[in-house]
Parts: C-alpha cells; structure tokens; sequence
C-alpha cells in the first residue's frame, strides 16, 4: 500500500469488481437489497468507484457530490443504504442503481435516475425479519434520523419512539411486560400500541407496522 493513495483497511491495492462485489453483497442483502439484475450497469458504477477509491482512499459514491466535510462524506461511502433507508425504501434503489430492493423482479428501470422523494412521502421500510425478534423482546432500530423502539408481543409488532420523555433513556433497553415497557432509568411505563404513559403531556409518537412475507416493515415519513 503506497503512502501516497491511502487505502482503506477494507480494501487492498488493486481491488478489484468482484472484491466489491463480495464485500457489499451480503451486507445489503442483510438490508433487504441486492445489486440491480442489470450487470453491466453495475460492473460500469463499481469501475467507477474503484478509480474514485485509488483516487480518494474510499468508495465514494459515484453519483453523490463529495463536500469535503469527512462527517458528512461518510454518508455517501458505498454502500451508504444505512444513511438513507427513508429515501431508499421509497425509490426501492440507492440513488445510483447500484441496489435494488430484494424484490425488485427487474432493475432495468431504476438505474441511475436520481428521484429522491419528496419531504412528507409515506414510506415502509423493512427492519428486520420477524424470526429476528422473539415474543417479548424489544429492541432498538434506526431509520434516518428516526430512532425507534421496535416490540413484539406475541405475533404482534410495535413501534415507538426510543426516547423516554422523563429524561431520554432508551426505551429499547428497558423491559417489555405485556404491552408494557418499563424504561430502564427511573421506571416510566409506556404502551406499546399507543405510545401512552400515566404520565401527562408525555406520551411517545409510535410508528404503524405491517408484516409483508416474513419481513418487518415500519412506516415512517420521508423528512
Ligand atoms: S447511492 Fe448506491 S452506489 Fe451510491 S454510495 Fe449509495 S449505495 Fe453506493
Ligand atoms: S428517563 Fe425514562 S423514566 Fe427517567
């Protein structure tokens, strides 16, 4: 590795397509993404980020405008779904095209057309699988800037916000009792379906979910 092109850890000299390719592929399949069926579309945006790489240490997205700002580069390092799965979810691709969502059948027509949606746009983004959270459990999700408290009881799931109002713990790593989280500061209770606490003026915002063929999806709204 050359002191002059400073790699990532990740990555080695001379990395090569199918390098990326085996390194991004099940981390967005883990997302609920794969690459568009479209080949040598994707064989064109991963050349391109390959030069940006030996270019610039990263791989920086090849259709996204680099700042300057390392902290806000970071989001746009590829694959940057994490940092964008409102928007993402909506368009079913990243900006590029590179992925398309699992369920894509046909990824010839979500290349690299850029159509970000509009600020208000309802969308349902996949969390997780529901054999991933067992009866009872609680656990915290991140969607944008949206940090939330995902609960099953039962076959059930909910979603709240995972900021206690007393004085912002966690709710997440509190204890679900019924369709009750206990927070695991001071003890507030909260209802999972309703957000509801006995406490007054302090009730949580909860999310709608809906579970399509096995998988979890929250509705948020694109911000
Ligand atoms: S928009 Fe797509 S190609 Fe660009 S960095 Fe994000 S995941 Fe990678
Ligand atoms: S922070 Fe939740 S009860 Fe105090």
């Amino acid at each position: 590795m050359s002191a002059s092109k400073p790699v990532r850890r990740r990555f080695h000299e001379g990395t090569t397509i199918a390098d990326l390719k085996a390194y991004m592929e099940p981390f967005v399949a883990s997302l609920g993404y794969r690459l568009n069926t479209e080949t040598e579309f994707v064989d064109e945006v991963l050349a391109s980020e390959i030069e940006i790489l030996e270019a610039t240490g990263d791989v920086y997205c090849p259709c996204r405008v680099r700042t300057g700002d390392p902290k806000e580069d970071v989001r746009i390092v590829c694959p940057c779904i994490p940092f964008h799965a409102e928007q993402f979810a909506a368009m079913r691709k990243c900006w590029c095209g590179l992925f398309i969502r699992a369920d894509v059948v046909d990824g010839a027509d979500l290349l690299g057309v850029i159509e970000e949606p509009e600020a208000g746009t309802e969308v349902d983004v996949p969390v997780c699988r529901v054999a991933d959270l067992p009866a009872g459990s609680i656990r915290h999700i991140k969607i944008g800037k949206s940090d939330i408290a995902l609960a099953r009881v039962g076959d059930e799931f909910y979603a709240l916000s995972n900021v206690c109002r007393h004085a912002f713990a966690p709710l997440a790593d509190g204890v679900l009792e019924g369709h009750e989280v206990m927070c695991p500061w001071h003890g507030w209770r909260y209802d999972v379906r309703t957000g509801h606490t006995d406490h007054p003026g302090a009730d949580v915002k909860t999310y709608p979910v809906t579970v399509r063929d096995g998988e979890v999806l929250v509705s948020v709204t694109v911000r």
